[in-house]
């Protein structure tokens, strides 16, 4: 195997760019790593002692690095200039106008990428696809790349896309089940692969082509969504029949052609990557003509999109089908436990819905700030139509508060909704808890998360998810 890169670039200091970056400068000590992006705040925040983003063991990853082999910054050129490798790890959101709105992956950040590769770069230079992007578009960067640099530039584009999750970044980047790189190039595929080699098991490094390489990211992410959303809709049918969603997910899970993981019942998914790529999926099928397989997957979203409303549905007929002027406490707003990110969280539906029915909510999420609650609800609400109305506005502004902590959001409360699994949830004094609210005292558990013996025995109503 030939010698690796000694010089790296990462554009995209994101929630998959940062640490996978930082992992690697890590593990490499004689790499220069530098990780850019164009927002300010961001670079500023990877600098100091409060990281943008939570990630357990993270801080740890970064202060060994940080100034020795790692470096934040917003010289997008100079880093470029410079790395024999560049990695593009910005941000491919779903489209929210044009042709394919609300499906296709918008790649207008990425070509900005290649393009600005292509303005710097002199050499050759190796240029490897992070972000998750539709199948085929390594040729649109190879392309770009190839007509817009300078006759000394020379590339090989790669794929390698991330299978991090968040909450276990670091454990996930220290031993991942698989690398994966996909590509024309032996030689760069093997100098990439000599990256991840220095502790990485060489078997756990898995080669492939260009597009199977791209096709797999999309794959794997819509394989583990259809598991999550095919335990949630058994859960409906376990609460209508007396079964329990949790015994037969262990009943299931014990077959080892099916496996344990992926099971767990709960509110629905969320998170940036799920829906999104599965819309993308279902995208490149219908644009490959395909409708049939289209369909399959997008049930995968719609299933997720009636567990969400099924839960908000479930906490208002409960309450004797008004939840108007009632406090309710919302436990956890990130979409799983261990992160402060919300994109996507299966919370801001549920706080939506609640708020349309008048409700008044106070939020804890030990990670996430109210303006953090605030902006998800007015996103979610503004995209629905377009325009935020005035009633909406008001509810989000009267409506809305955060508390200190789990039992301090529950004094006077009506009910409380579990909607992260939080460890600490499970250690509250839930006597006292139970005192501080109103009566009938109501818990919605959209995880699944709690003993529902021991709170029915302290005089709690509790729904849980996939429970008769
Ligand atoms: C990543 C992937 O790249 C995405 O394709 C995948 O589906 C999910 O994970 P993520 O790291 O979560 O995205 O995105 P985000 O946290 O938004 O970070 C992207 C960063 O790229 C942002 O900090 C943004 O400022 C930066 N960016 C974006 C640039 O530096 N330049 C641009 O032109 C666009
Ligand atoms: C996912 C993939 O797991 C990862 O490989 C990829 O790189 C990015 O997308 P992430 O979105 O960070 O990672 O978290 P993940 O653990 O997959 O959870 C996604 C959502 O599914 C969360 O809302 C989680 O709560 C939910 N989930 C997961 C369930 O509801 N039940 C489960 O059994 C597992």
């Amino acid at each position: 195997m030939s010698e690796p890169s000694t010089k790296i670039c990462c554009i995209g200091a994101g929630y998959v760019g940062g640490p996978t970056m930082a992992m690697i400068a890590k593990q490499c000590p004689d790499i220069e790593v530098n990780v850019v992006d164009i927002n300010e705040s961001r670079i500023a925040a990877w600098n100091s002692d409060l990281l943008p983003i939570y990630e357990p063991g993270l801080d740890e990853v970064v202060k060994e690095a940080r100034g020795r082999n790692l470096f934040f910054s917003t010289d997008v050129s100079a880093a470029i200039k410079s790395a024999d490798m560049i990695f593009i790890s910005v941000n491919t959101p779903t489209k929210t106008f044009g042709i394919g709105t609300g499906r296709a992956a918008n790649l207008e950040f990425v070509e900005k990428c290649a393009r600005e590769i292509a303005l710097h770069a002199d050499g050759h230079k190796i240029v490897i696809e992070k972000s998750t992007l539709p199948v085929r578009t390594a040729e649109a960067v190879k392309r770009i790349l190839s007509s817009a640099s300078n006759e000394n530039a020379t590339f090989d584009v790669l794929s390698n896309p991330e299978f991090l999750a968040e909450g276990t970044a670091v454990e996930d980047l220290l031993a991942p089940d698989r690398v994966l790189i996909g590509g024309e190039s032996q030689e760069a595929i093997d100098r990439l692969a000599a990256v991840y080699g220095r502790w990485v098991n060489p078997e756990n490094i898995l080669k492939t082509n260009l597009w199977s390489s791209e096709l797999s990211k999309l794959t794997a992410n819509a394989f583990l969504a259809q598991r999550v959303s095919s335990i949630n809709a058994i859960s409906a049918l376990c609460e209508a029949t007396g079964a329990d969603v949790d015994e037969v997910a262990n009943a299931i899970g014990t077959d080892s052609r099916i496996g344990p993981k992926f099971l767990k019942s709960s509110v629905g998914f969320g998170g940036s990557c799920f829906q999104k790529d599965i819309l993308n999926l279902v995208y490149l099928c219908e644009h490959f003509g395909l409708p049939e397989v289209a369909a399959y997957w997008e049930q995968v979203v719609l299933m997720n999109d009636y567990q969400k409303r099924r839960f908000s549905t479930a906490v208002v007929k409960t309450m004797f089908n008004t939840v108007s002027d009632k406090k309710i406490a919302i436990w956890g707003f990130a979409f799983k436990k261990d992160t402060n990110d919300t994109r996507e969280s299966p919370a801001i539906y549920v706080c939506r819905d609640l708020l349309e029915e008048r409700a008044r909510l106070t939020i804890y999420d030990p990670k996430v700030s109210l303006e953090q609650v605030k902006q998800e609800l007015v996103y979610l609400m503004t995209s629905e139509n377009g325009t935020l109305s005035e009633k909406h506005r008001q509810l989000i502004d009267e409506n809305v508060e955060v508390a200190d902590s789990a039992s301090a959001a529950t004094t006077g409360a009506h009910a409380i909704a579990v909607l992260t699994e939080w460890d600490e949830f499970k250690d509250i004094d839930f006597h006292s808890v139970y005192s501080s609210m109103k009566k009938p005292a109501f818990l919605f558990d959209g995880r699944n998360l709690l003993d529902r013996e021991k709170l029915s025995k302290i005089g709690f109503e509790v729904y849980a998810t996939g429970k008769s």
